[in-house]
């Protein structure tokens, strides 16, 4: 029901627009079906009686029946343009805020201004609308905040723009809204948006090189570099930059992995690197048939990226 709950000036206007345009709907409704009912109860055959009067055309109520539905069609075409207005960007905008781009099953974010980029878990500052660009690189997913934007399609090589704002912080679900393959379902999203200053203390954090590893952490990072890991992942200050997969700089700060079908937990994380497949069916992470000391010496690495 979070889509009653608006928390932004964007969602508050497309959920008045829907109110709106319900009660309207909800009144034709109740004024069509009544008039039925009436006509047949009225005007039902009784035994005797004669035939009524047959009469054709009645230029008054066909006058009304016309110019009623073009005024309402009118009414809603005004309504939706000053809906679209408050929640849609300008089409001729500067840089992006965000870049968020969907793959087959997760979502890459990136901060264009700061260089910062992460996945499935995206910050904002409350109370100021993110300009958010968003593309695909595959097929054609769909973005949606249900309380804080409007739903908006990612398609390939044709970028889309939206607001994304939140008045009070708090963490806000989203999901794909568009199918896109066998684990669209579990292409979860989610805002968290904080008070500004914390926001920006989040962001510089994000911005950091981490520290290289020590000890078992540092056999994890190795493990990391020599196995396929690198061919697909990014970490900052490491040889591997590769943009097939999620950017796992700052992994172990984030809430959940697979996007959102696990909370980011050692032994959840052990779980997913040991069977993806079994975790997510279908997913594109392989399963690299990593040995327990291996998987400990990963889970080790990625979990001290904070
Ligand atoms: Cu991406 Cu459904």
């Amino acid at each position: 029901m979070s889509v009653f709950l608006p928390n932004s000036p964007q969602a508050l206007a497309i959920t008045n627009l829907f109110i709106i345009l319900l009660l309207m709907g909800a009144a034709i409704f109740l004024l069509v079906t009544g008039l039925v009912l009436y006509m047949i109860l009225r005007f039902r055959a009784r035994p005797g009686e004669a035939e009524p009067r047959q009469i054709f055309g009645q230029r008054r109520i066909e006058v009304i029946w016309t110019a009623g539905p073009i005024i309402l069609i009118g009414i809603i075409f005004g309504l939706s343009v000053s809906t679209m207005q408050k929640a849609d960007p300008p089409v001729n905008q500067a840089q992006p805020d965000l870049i968020i781009t969907g793959y087959q099953w997760w979502w890459d974010v990136r901060y264009p201004k700061s260089g910062v980029a992460t996945a499935n878990e995206i910050h904002i500052p409350t109370g100021r609308p993110m300009l958010v660009e968003l593309r695909s690189g595959d097929v054609i997913h769909n973005f949606w905040v249900p309380q804080l934007s409007r739903k908006l399609d990612l398609v390939p090589g044709q970028p889309n723009h939206l607001w994304l704002e939140s008045d009070k912080a708090g963490t806000f679900l989203g999901a794909c809204g568009e199918y896109c393959g066998t684990e669209h379902a579990w292409m979860r999203l989610r805002v968290i948006a904080q008070p500004p200053a914390e926001f920006d203390a989040w962001l510089q954090q994000q911005a950091q090189v981490p520290t290289p590893p020590t000890g078992l952490a540092a056999q994890g990072a190795q493990t990391f570099q020599q196995l396929t890991c690198a061919n697909c992942h990014a970490i900052a200050g490491t040889p591997a930059q590769a943009r097939f997969a999620p950017d796992l700089t700052h992994v172990g700060s984030r809430q959940t992995l697979a996007a959102g079908v696990l909370t980011d937990t050692p032994e959840n994380l052990a779980k997913w690197l040991k069977d993806p497949n079994s975790v997510k069916p279908g997913t594109l992470m392989p399963n690299l048939q990593l040995t327990d000391a291996q998987v400990g010496a990963l889970v080790a690495y990625l979990e001290s990226l904070k």
